[in-house]
This record gives structure tokens, sequence and C-alpha cells, in this order.
């Protein structure tokens, strides 16, 4: 190379009657031919870490406040609540027990409609994680569409000796092997009438019973305002469009954003929550 021409002599030429070293170990960079300095870091260009530097394009998310996880449910109450006899999708149940932890933060929960126990379940399972209270209220004698002929009619829930639709003992049964008794207090009574003495502030309403208009707006008007500021008003078969369902639930659900005193904070299916704002 010339670089090596350039060089001293002393450099250059080792004297003759020395002994030479071997070859491998006495001249390396001669046989390796070093390249120009800037050929010579190749290295650097090998280190994408310096160039890209990946950390910084690749964490953005550390920076970023991280969504908070949404509340699950216990597993085995979520099963129990899938094989409780009923009419309500998972799904909806989720959010009913989602609607519930947040009403729980507020006051007791309080469903009108217990049938035979599945709502119950995924309240009951918010109710019991918040140490409060669930008071599902029904005659449990079912609704209109629950009667022999109805569009709903369950021959396994008819009484054998009375004859008559009886929800009661499947409900009791539901509750005590889900191991909600201590949670969930059942009141075997119509709604109104119920309704005529509660004085207790709650932290959720849920709206399930009748799907009548007297019996759905009568629900609305007793229990909607116990429900204190922070608390959910949760409505089931709310359906936009009257070829889905009825209308009465949606009725009360477009009654009770009219006032103003709520406002819808999530839906799943035709369940619908709203949430009691504070005075203004
Ligand atoms: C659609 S079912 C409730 C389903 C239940 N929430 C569930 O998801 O598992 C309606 C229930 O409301 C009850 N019900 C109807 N009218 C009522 C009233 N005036 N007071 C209390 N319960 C009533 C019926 O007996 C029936 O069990």
């Amino acid at each position: 190379m010339p670089e090596a021409a350039s060089e001293p002599a002393s450099a250059q030429t080792p004297k003759l009657d020395e002994t030479p070293e071997p070859a491998s170990a006495q001249t390396p960079e001669l046989d390796e031919t070093p390249e120009p300095a800037s050929a010579q870091t190749p290295e650097l260009d090998e280190t994408p870490e310096l160039d890209e530097t990946p950390e910084l394009d690749e964490t953005p998310e550390l920076d970023e406040t991280p969504e908070p996880a949404p509340p699950r449910m216990d597993p085995w109450l979520r099963n129990a609540a899938r094989r409780a006899i009923g009419f309500m999708p998972d799904e909806e149940g989720v959010a009913l027990y989602e609607a519930g932890l947040l009403g729980a933060e507020v006051g007791p929960l309080l469903e009108i409609g217990s049938y035979c126990g599945r709502s119950a379940i995924y309240l009951g399972a918010a109710a019991r994680e918040k140490n409060r209270l669930l008071y599902s209220i029904d005659h449990h004698r079912g609704s209109e569409e629950h009667q022999p002929g109805g569009g709903y009619h369950d021959q396994r829930l008819v009484d054998p000796d009375s004859g008559l639709f009886d929800t009661l003992p499947t409900f009791r049964r539901t509750i005590e092997q889900a191991g909600l008794e201590d949670v969930v207090v059942g009141i075997v009574a119509r709604s109104e009438v119920v309704a005529r003495d509660w004085a207790t502030p709650l932290g959720l309403v849920f709206v399930d019973g009748s799907h009548s208009s007297e019996a759905v707006q009568g629900d609305y008007e007793a229990w909607a305002p116990h429900v204190e500021p922070d608390g959910i008003l949760a409505i089931h078969d709310v359906f936009e469009s009257p070829e889905e369902g009825g209308r009465p639930p949606y009725e009360i659900y477009l009654r009770a954003l009219d006032t103003k005193m709520f406002v819808e904070i999530s839906r799943a299916g035709s369940l619908r929550v709203l949430k009691r704002r504070h005075p203004a």
C-alpha cells in the first residue's frame, strides 16, 4: 500500500538477521490492506440503534396515559348468570355489571323484574365487590308475555299444584347456587306497592319489569327519583325502531334524557345506562 512505502525504513524493513516472526503474527495489517478512514468504520454503519433511534420511535406508548383495564366480572358468577334461565344476553349482562359497579359507589342497587335471577347475578356480582346490597323486586307471577299462550311462556315455570306461573322457586335456587343470598335481597311484591314506602337513596335502579306502558311509566316515576346524583338509571329493552320491540322502555329512556337530570354513559344491545347529574 502507498502508506507502507512512505513509512521510515526502520519500520519498513526489519534487519535480515532478526528472526522474522511468523507472517501470521507479523503483518496482519499489511495483509488486510487497511481501508481509508471513511470506509474503515463499517461498525458505525451497522449500528442502527444510533442512526434509527428505535427506542424513541417505538416507545411513545410509555408517554401516553394507559387506558384503565375494564373491570372483569368474577368468571364463575358470569358463568352462573349465563346458565340461569332468562333473556338477557351476556354482553348486556356484563354492561349491567359494569353499571352496577358505578352505582355501588353511590348506594345500594335495586332492580325491578327478577324473573329467574339472571340479571340479579350480574348486578349481585357488582354489589358483592363493593360490599353493597341488591334489592330485587318481582311478584314472580310473570309479565303478560310469560303467561300461557304468551310469546315467552316457559312451562317449566308453572307451579304444578296451583297451575300458576311462578318464578320464585327458580329465583331462590339461582341466587342460592350463585352464593349470593347475603347480597341479593328478594322482595316478592308488585314494584308499585314496594315504592309506596321506599325511602332509601339508591346508587342504581334497573327497570326490567312489566313492559306495558302504564307499568313502565309508573316504574320510572316511582323509582327514578330515588337515584342519587352520580347514581345510575339502567333500562332494558330499549328499541329505537318499533320493528325491534315495544315502545314503553324507549319512551322512558327519552323521558329521562329530556329532564336533563340524566345523561347516557353507555349502551349494550337494548340496555341503556344513564347517570344522574348533580343539580345545577
Ligand atoms: C323480563 S322479566 C325480567 C328479566 C330479568 N331482569 C332477567 O334479565 O333475568 C320481567 C319480570 O318482571 C316481573 N314483573 C312484571 N310486572 C311487575 C310488577 N308490577 N312488579 C314487579 N315485578 C313485575 C315479571 O314477573 C317478570 O318476572
